[in-house]
């Protein structure tokens, strides 16, 4: 009930304004986003990076809506990449791209031609990109576009949302050699017709995914912070001959620290998704929708009591 009631806010530009004008809004946001410039998502890298973890990096942003916003978006990506090589941070940080931000609601084209853009500067930087994966209309758009993608640039990678029906399927189909697949739960509100609706359902199909992309030719990505399938994610990957380098592990920035590092000190290879810039809040809302918790320090910051 809560998560619907916060994802609805998500969508509400009355809301949008009132939490960002709010004086508490700063310090909750600096939890969870890097920062709103190059440098700030550079400094986060570093730090990062100097810790063990490997980072991919989002600049946050989605549902544009003109040819022009599309393009600023496309070149953000390419002055970032620029940074990130210059800084000697590639390859340990990658990109990670919402093609609702590249135009694709109005011109899938359009959207295909900016990723492909950004995938040659991330070849030229010497790393790669990731598609992430939004609401369930856009899922066999951005797959198509991922194809075209991959048949110049192999490694871009791929988001399967676990509470989706159709992605153990859609796991099966990106299995394959050369492959790079981010398996997560899901965040969107989507409807019992495409997605399953209750946690415990969810947690299987994760699981079911998750054997799939380990016992197949791909490199897993496996995107959670839930312990329990940390741990399944954990005994899997020994149970299918996984190296450390054959398979990582991915959590957000903000989230569960501690079990980045443990993992980390474990010998796995983790990847911390890093968001950075000033159209923050779509974001902000879907991590509040996932943990009660979250609204509670959210809550509490409203109050001055943080
Ligand atoms: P869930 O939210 O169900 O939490 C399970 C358990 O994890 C909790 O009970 C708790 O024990 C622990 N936990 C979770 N949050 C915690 C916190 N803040 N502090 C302490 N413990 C916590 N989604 C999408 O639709 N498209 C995408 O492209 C992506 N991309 C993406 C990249 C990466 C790297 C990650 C980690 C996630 C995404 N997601 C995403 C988001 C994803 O779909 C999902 O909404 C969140 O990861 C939350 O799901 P969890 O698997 O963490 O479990």
């Amino acid at each position: 009930m809560l998560r619907t009631v916060i994802l609805a806010a998500a969508r509400s530009s009355r809301v949008e304004r009132l939490v960002e004008t709010a004086p508490f809004t700063r310090d909750v946001v600096r939890r969870f986003v890097a920062g709103t410039t190059n440098d700030d998502a550079l400094r986060v890298t570093r730090q990062l990076v100097d810790d063990g973890l490997a980072v991919s990096l989002d600049h946050l942003g989605e549902d544009t809506v003109t040819p022009e916003q599309a393009t600023a978006v496309r070149d953000a990506y390419l002055n970032l990449l620029t940074d990130l090589s210059g800084a000697g941070l590639t390859p340990p940080a990658e990109v990670s791209v919402k093609l609702s931000a590249l135009g694709q609601k109005f011109d899938e084209q359009l959207a295909y031609e900016h990723a492909r853009a950004i995938c040659a500067a991330a070849a030229e930087a010497g790393t790669t990109v990731t598609l992430d994966m939004e609401d369930h209309t856009t899922t066999d758009s951005t797959l198509d576009i991922l194809v075209k993608l991959r048949s110049d640039h192999p490694s871009t990678g791929a988001v399967l949302q676990a509470y989706l029906r159709r992605t153990e399927a859609d796991c099966r189909e990106l299995a394959g050699a050369g492959s790079r697949v981010r398996l997560c739960k899901g965040a969107y509100k989507e409807p019992e017709s495409v997605a399953f609706q209750s946690a415990q359902d969810v947690d299987k199909s994760y699981v079911r995914c998750m054997n799939i992309l380990l016992s197949g030719e791909g490199y897993p990505m496996l995107a959670t912070h839930d312990p329990r399938l940390i741990a399944i994610g954990e005994d899997r990957a020994r149970w299918f001959d996984r190296t450390p380098a054959e398979f990582e592990f991915q959590l957000l920035y903000g989230v569960r620290p501690e079990e980045q590092s443990r993992l980390v000190s474990e010998g796995y290879t983790v990847r911390v998704y890093v968001p950075y810039g000033t159209d923050w809040y779509g974001y902000l809302m879907r991590r509040l929708a996932e943990r009660p918790a979250n609204v509670a320090f959210f809550a509490r910051a409203l109050v001055g009591r943080r």
